[in-house]
């Protein structure tokens, strides 16, 4: 038997625990460590990388890409990827697509984990499509949420769907951490036995649920675990690495972890965690257990940043009004799952209608998705919403990818020198302002050396 791991502590886990702010000179001295662990993959890129690399931490994300790269042969290089938003949070155009995910694979990736908010799986076909001709191992993903008209069935369903675009893998996402052990058994075994491909499993330790998650998970014939390594695990993190590796082999499992580099890596992120928490960049409050997400079924992130719209305007006494709205937006929008970008839309919208009364103020993102702008909802959308947001339009029914015009060799030609590579032009694509300020500094930087170089001379 053997049970293989995805380490997070590059991605998910810095993503969860300090909002991604771990700059590359924070971990490069660990790669090789990370490299000789034998881990399955190394998740390092996407989801809020990108963003991140260029709006706080002045470093070109492809460039850290192509330096984990080189420090990483031995082990796979993973990332997630938001289907037709990419690493954004709205849909781009096909040839953006397909280049963007070109290059994450010429850069380095090897495993692309491929996901839609809605389980649209319209809205992953040309990034699956690209992604398998560039040779990367797709991930087809299977977002996990509570609702009356998500079921056994309906995963199984997505799972058979992502089969027939090619996936390698399904993995079962659940963002929130509410995904219970009796549900990940059943829902592993019955997409195992329905689509027989490997199964990738993805939680968050939140709740206090995941441990016990992943075992029945893996009890029922999971083939991939996401665990973050344990000075950089538990709370909004994934559960712990060794913990797991530890009860695992004690069950006959074989999962080809080194338990010196384990231990190696600990220490390294410990004493990086240690400096988190003197500088305010980890907040203690992320790694404790929270079961709030298990009374709300709402990402932990989502709460924070409800809490977080509320202080600001002086409304934190409406939290508990707010929360109870979130369900009710959801019902109204067909039950999205509240993932990237779901999660923030329903939380501003909830807040709204609290703040201002019912649909008062509806955001221009709302309005696109009612429009089937972001695909297909999964259930019925609200017909008093539609007519309010609609009137006579009727909604978009077709992938909404269809009606955009193609952007990369117009986006190529308006960005002239500036833009050295077509990665500087994906950047600039997908963040458009951050990129912008980026690539005027980068150019800046490089002015001066210049202007050195000529002083020197002289
Ligand atoms: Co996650």
């Amino acid at each position: 038997m053997k049970i293989r791991f995805t380490e997070t502590v590059l991605r998910d886990a810095n993503q969860s625990l300090i909002a991604t702010r771990m700059p590359i000179t924070e971990f490069e001295k660990i790669l090789p460590a990370l490299n000789k662990a034998g881990y399955y993959s190394l998740e390092c890129w996407g989801g809020a990388t990108f963003d991140a690399c260029l709006r706080y931490l002045n470093e070109d994300p492809w460039e850290r890409l192509r330096r984990v790269n080189a420090a990483c042969r031995d082990t796979k290089l993973q990332m997630l990827l938001r289907g037709q938003n990419l690493l954004g949070y709205k849909h781009y155009p096909d040839d953006m697509v397909r280049l963007f995910v070109k290059k994450c694979v010429e850069n380095g990736i090897d495993v692309i984990r491929i996901f839609d908010a809605l389980n649209d799986l319209r809205n992953v076909e040309v990034a699956t499509a690209a992604a398998l001709e560039a040779g990367a191992t797709v991930q087809g993903t299977i977002c996990y949420t509570i609702s009356p008209i998500h079921d056994l069935d309906s995963y199984v369903e997505t799972a058979m769907g992502w089969k027939k675009l090619g996936a390698q893998y399904i993995c079962i996402k659940d963002m929130a951490g509410i995904m219970s052990p009796k549900q990940a058994y059943d829902i592993v075994k019955a997409v195992k036995e329905a689509v027989g491909l490997p199964v990738a499993v993805h939680t968050h330790a939140t709740t206090g649920l995941a441990f016990m998650t992943y075992l029945k998970a893996v009890e029922a014939g999971a083939d991939v675990i996401d665990t973050a390594i344990s000075s950089f695990s538990g709370g909004t993190a994934q559960p712990a690495t060794e913990t797991l590796q530890y009860v695992l082999r004690e069950y006959g499992y074989e999962t080809g972890l080194n338990d010196e580099k384990l231990k190696e890596i600990n220490r390294y992120f410990k004493a990086y965690r240690t400096k988190c928490l003197a500088n305010g960049t980890l907040n203690p409050i992320v790694m404790a257990t929270d079961t709030d997400a298990l009374t709300y079924q709402i990402p932990g992130g989502m709460l924070s940043n409800l809490v977080a719209q509320l202080t600001a305007q002086d409304k934190l006494d409406e939290l508990p009004d707010v929360l109870a709205e979130v369900p009710n937006v959801r019902k109204d929008l067909g039950y999205p799952p509240l993932v990237t970008p779901m999660s923030q839309m329903v939380g501003v919208q909830a807040t709204s209608n609290v703040l201002y009364g019912r649909y008062k103020n509806i955001s221009k993102e709302i309005k696109a998705y009612v429009r089937g702008e972001y695909g297909r909802a999964p259930g019925p959308i609200s017909e008093e919403l539609k007519k309010m947001i609609l009137g006579d339009e009727e909604p978009i029914t077709c992938r909404y990818a269809d009606l955009l015009e193609p952007i990369v060799e117009k986006t190529r030609k308006e960005l002239g020198g500036l833009a050295r590579s077509d990665e500087d032009v994906l950047s600039y694509i997908a963040f458009p302002a951050q990129a912008e300020a980026f690539l005027k500094a980068r150019e800046e930087s490089r002015k001066k050396t210049v202007r050195y170089t000529i002083q020197a001379i002289d």
